[in-house]
């Protein structure tokens, strides 16, 4: 559980790489199960990752850009 549901949350683009997210997260899946609850996370944004919706590094290998 998270202590609070609320306040800010910072959404960094990581060069070539994924979302830097930092605050409050709740990650819901469109069935409303709770995927993750946490205060940071690395989310993918090459469409590559075998554990979405976390980066797992395959960007290195797809040669993702942006
Ligand atoms: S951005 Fe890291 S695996 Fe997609």
């Amino acid at each position: 559980m998270l202590a609070v549901y609320d306040g800010p949350l910072a959404i960094d683009p990581q060069t070539d790489g994924p979302l830097k997210v930092r605050g409050n997260l709740e990650i819901t899946a469109g069935t409303a199960r709770v995927v993750a609850r946490v205060q940071s996370a690395l989310l993918c944004r090459c469409g590559g990752s075998a554990n979405k919706p976390f980066c797992d590094g395959t960007r290195l290998k797809n040669g993702f850009r942006g």
